[in-house]
């Protein structure tokens, strides 16, 4: 592992700076869904891909604030089992008060994609959406996913392309460069999808699993102001983790503004590109 990817992997890390609390995420994952060009949200099209006409039983594995499971929760047919799980407390209270509220029959616990608190073969679906680019060991969380699914059961992982939201990438690099820093320092490096990303991700789905299929989805953003736009990137990782490794955070969040006004005058627009894959594994 090169020392660019730490602060993606890095557990207390994770939990200090980027997923300790439930803010962050939500105002991320909202905005995805909010400012999306496709008409189809990435939840529902994920979750139009099981079959649910059955009792299924399900682990969402990373779950962080659940729209998945909960997603599922809502269609699935009595009977089903349905659990989540997150390292971050934060995100799995979040997960079991939501649930709660909805009435929904989900289980969420705290725990690691690299040692599952489930029994082997206890589960028909496992999902693991964006969330292998942030585990210590691919090799190990991998053989924990399959280990947790029954035979012929189906591993379903949203995987972003390498260079997931470059735009973004691209606004802060910039700005930390106007603002006299060189960039190589570990915490402005990319993201994490440099160790695992939709390119590279079937050479880590192995084992007992099969890649069975592989499906794009495209989640690219438009977003209808620089100030949505900024207040969005404020609660991003690559923002946290930039402020964390020791740039001003007045300055940068400035710079970056004053970026994204310059791009909405020349090109007209302010996208973020956002396309990841669905790989459907089969566990033999
Ligand atoms: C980008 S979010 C994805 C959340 C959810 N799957 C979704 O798509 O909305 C990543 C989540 O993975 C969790 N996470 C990171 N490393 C983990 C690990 N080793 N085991 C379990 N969860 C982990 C984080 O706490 C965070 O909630």
């Amino acid at each position: 592992m090169t020392s660019q990817a730490l602060a993606y992997t890095d557990k207390s890390h994770l939990l200090t700076h980027n997923y300790g609390a439930t803010e962050d995420y939500k105002v991320r994952s909202s905005g995805w869904d909010l400012y999306r060009v496709n008409p189809v949200s990435v939840v529902d099209w994920v979750v139009s891909r099981l079959s649910l006409e059955e009792p299924i039983s399900l682990l969402d594995a990373g779950c962080g604030l659940g729209r998945f499971a909960l997603a599922v929760a809502e269609r699935a047919k009595k009977g089903a089992t349905l659990k989540a799980v997150d390292l971050s407390p934060a995100m799995v209270d979040a997960v079991s008060a939501e649930a709660r509220a909805r009435q929904l029959s989900l289980e969420a616990l705290t725990g690691s994609v690299q040692e599952l608190p489930y029994p082997s073969g206890s589960f028909d679906v496992v999902l693991c959406n964006y969330v292998l680019y942030h585990v210590e060991s691919i090799p190990k969380a991998v053989e924990e996913l399959a280990r947790v699914l029954r035979p012929g059961g189906r591993l379903i992982c949203m995987v972003p392309s390498f260079r997931w939201l470059h735009e973004l990438i691209d606004w802060q690099d910039r700005a930390l460069l106007r603002l006299g820093w060189d960039l190589k320092s570990a915490l402005f490096a990319p993201t994490g999808t440099d160790r695992f990303c939709e390119e590279n991700a079937p050479g880590h789905l192995t084992g007992s699993l099969r890649v069975a299929e592989r499906n794009r989805y495209d989640g690219t953003m438009r977003f209808p102001s620089v100030e949505v736009l900024h207040h969005h990137y404020l609660h991003t990782m690559r923002f946290k983790n930039a402020v964390a490794a020791g740039a001003e955070e007045g300055a940068l969040a400035a710079t970056v503004r004053q970026l994204m006004q310059e791009t909405l005058i020349s090109e007209g627009r302010l996208q973020v590109t956002s396309v990841s894959t669905c790989f459907t594994c089969i566990k033999d």
